[in-house]
């Protein structure tokens, strides 16, 4: 694929793939964005590097399968990011169960993850084109920069 042809699809060169297959976790900034990138279990994942709960650093998050689905596991106060959509997991109990039975539920999407694709052994992403807020916009812009600094 020509470069132009990439830029134009908004496509952004972030590595050989050898490398980030053996890097596992990646950290690159993309128009001003931060990105983790994370290869597991044989997929690429790409999100935003800081948790949107207060800013932590996801690089160091442990990855675990939670209710069928990858999660990584923010460092700083263990919330759960699924890795394919960003979607924070909790348990918790329904008070009309009886007896209640813990399961895990669905926060929503809170961390904003982006595409990742592979061309000729190169790897591409493409940041979300989502309009709407995502928590985790707030650690990318000015603000979130500096409490996160405060932190
Ligand atoms: Fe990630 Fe609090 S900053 S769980």
């Amino acid at each position: 694929m020509e470069e132009n042809e990439q830029s134009a699809r908004g496509l952004h060169f972030v590595g050989k793939k050898d490398e980030l297959i053996e890097a596992k976790r990646s950290f690159r900034s993309i128009e001003d964005r931060d990105i983790l990138i994370i290869y597991h279990q044989g997929v690429f994942y790409a999100m935003d590097s800081y948790c949107y709960h207060a800013g932590g650093m996801l690089n160091n998050g442990d990855i675990e399968e939670i209710n069928g689905k990858l999660c990584i596991i923010c460092p700083k106060h263990k919330y759960k990011l699924t890795l394919a959509k960003g979607e924070c997991l909790y348990k918790g109990n329904n008070p009309k169960e009886k007896p209640p039975v813990p399961r895990w539920y669905s926060k929503g999407v809170k961390q904003r993850t982006h595409t990742v694709t592979e061309n000729n052994g190169e790897i591409y992403v493409k940041l979300s084109d989502n309009p709407n807020w995502i928590e985790s916009d707030y650690y990318q812009g000015e603000k979130g920069k500096i409490e996160r600094a405060k932190a």
